[in-house]
């Protein structure tokens, strides 16, 4: 498989990926064997290849498993944190009584999951969990209740699998390090 250009280091391959999605869709379908309801919020764009497969690893066939998505924008990643997110896209369906699992691509400082989970859980779910394909472990700003995480990774600009720098690189099968020379200019 060839590489693009502007990636230093391939830190995952797809196979690297599959493979630990397949055990993290394992925990699930353990954890999940009693729902009768479970859907898992997509959150726009980075977490569309990686809920794509997650899905397709989670086998619940007496579970009403579904797949919503939301858009959002979060403020608060500058000098100013209002924790608060704004919704661009909600979801489609109601997710009162319901147990959820929020999938997202990847923590970084935490502050996207941190009000997101605010705002679901207003919404009476009957449970409410993430999972999170990386997490940047030293970058978290603030604690985030993740209960599945494929990835602890280090601070390293990261891109692929869904992951992009300025809307490119999301197309990218495996999850490598950009260039400097790539995001300089
Ligand atoms: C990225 C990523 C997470 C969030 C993590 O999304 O997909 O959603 O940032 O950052 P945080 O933990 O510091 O809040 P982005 O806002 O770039 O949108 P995208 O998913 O459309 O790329
Ligand atoms: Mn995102
Ligand atoms: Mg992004």
């Amino acid at each position: 498989m060839s590489v693009h250009p502007h990636i230093k280091r391939v830190i995952f391959t797809d196979q690297q990926i599959k493979d630990r999605i397949i055990e993290v869709g394992k925990e699930i379908t353990n954890d999940y064997k009693d729902s009768k309801e479970l859907v898992l919020i997509g959150v726009l764009k980075g977490s569309f290849m990686y809920m794509a497969d997650l899905v397709r690893a989670i086998n619940l066939p007496n579970t009403h498993v579904s797949v919503d998505f939301m858009s959002i924008s979060s403020y608060g990643h500058g000098t100013t944190s209002s924790g608060v997110v704004k919704i661009n896209m909600d979801l489609k369906a109601d997710i009162a009584g319901k147990d959820v699992i929020v999938v997202e691509d990847i923590i970084d400082t935490g502050l996207t999951l941190q009000s997101l989970l605010v705002n679901l859980q207003a919404r009476n779910p009957a449970s409410l969990q993430v999972s999170v394909l990386l997490r940047k472990k030293e970058a978290l700003k603030v604690e985030v209740p993740c209960k599945y995480i494929g990835f602890d990774i280090p601070i390293v600009f990261i891109v692929g699998y869904g992951l992009d720098f300025a809307e490119k690189y999301r197309e990218l099968p495996y999850l490598g390090e950009l260039k400097e020379e790539a995001y300089k200019n």
